[in-house]
């Protein structure tokens, strides 16, 4: 893993593969190694910049509410080190909701959008409530509670124990601090179905059959409003598709590819 300094923090990040630059963000309570697979094989076409969020994993916490925002400003700031121009940007749950709050602050970076097992919505008051009862229960008791609330509804009925185990064993590690800050982060962030409406590039558009927790209907909500996505609703998956099926969700990815060519 490599990583850079902002404003003193360390940020850390993969830089595997090659081809067009596909910066893949993850979700919430996760790190990068969310994309395992991915990153032990990546997709033909795409060099993945795969960063760990403030405070997650290897990179640093920083101060303040972690905002969609603010986790879209390192990522940009990390483009910019590595001398990258515009990207195609994708992440998986949280991970699109930064990849949204990117295209935001700034369209011109963004040469197509991969949304995986996520939604355009925020969320509503009883759901921003949720964000802080999970803040302050994460505070006060540690983030086990979260994860053994979260476990059951993150895979498909017949994800492997392997694939559940390695999933619960990287949310555990993270910090409760961290944890908190993202939670609230989540319940401040905006809407983005104005902004898929005007995004004019190419989309990918992938979510697990079986995800509850951001389902197919959400993707084809998405796709309804990005002119000529393509929506993929991919069997045996929940709402960790890249990690649940990688083989199917990596030929999904080759087969975006030549769109960039
Ligand atoms: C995630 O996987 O990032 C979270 O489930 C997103 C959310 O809680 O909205």
């Amino acid at each position: 893993m490599r990583s850079i300094a902002l404003e003193g923090r360390t940020y850390a990040f993969h830089d595997v593969g090659v081809g067009v630059p596909l910066l893949l963000l993850h979700g919430f309570p996760f790190t990068s190694e969310s994309y395992w697979p991915q990153l032990e094989s990546p997709p033909k076409g795409f060099r993945l910049i795969v960063p760990d969020h403030r405070g997650f994993g290897q990179s640093a916490a920083a101060t303040g509410t972690t905002t969609m925002e603010a986790m879209a400003d390192d990522a940009l700031r990390l483009l910019d080190a590595l001398s990258l121009g515009p990207a195609v940007v994708g992440g998986v749950s949280m991970g699109g909701y930064v990849a949204m709050a990117l295209a935001r602050l700034d369209p011109g970076r963004v040469r197509g959008l991969v949304l995986i097992d996520t939604q355009a919505t925020a969320d509503d008051e009883a759901g921003r409530a949720r964000r802080e009862t999970v803040a302050a229960d994460v505070l006060a008791n540690g983030v086990a509670g979260l994860v053994q609330g979260m476990l059951p509804k993150l895979f498909a009925a017949g994800t492997e124990p392997a694939i559940r185990n390695r999933v619960e064993a990287m949310m555990l590690a993270q910090q409760p601090d961290v944890v908190a800050k993202a939670s609230r982060g989540m319940g401040q962030r905006s809407d983005s179905k104005d902004l898929l409406a005007r995004f004019f590039g190419p989309a990918l558009i992938v979510v697990g059959a079986e995800d509850v927790i951001t389902p197919p209907e959400k993707a084809r909500a998405m796709g309804e409003l990005i002119s000529g996505a393509t929506v993929e609703v991919v069997a045996q998956a929940g709402h960790l598709t890249p990690v649940e099926q990688p083989a199917r969700f990596n030929a999904l990815l080759e087969a975006f590819a030549p769109r960039f060519g």
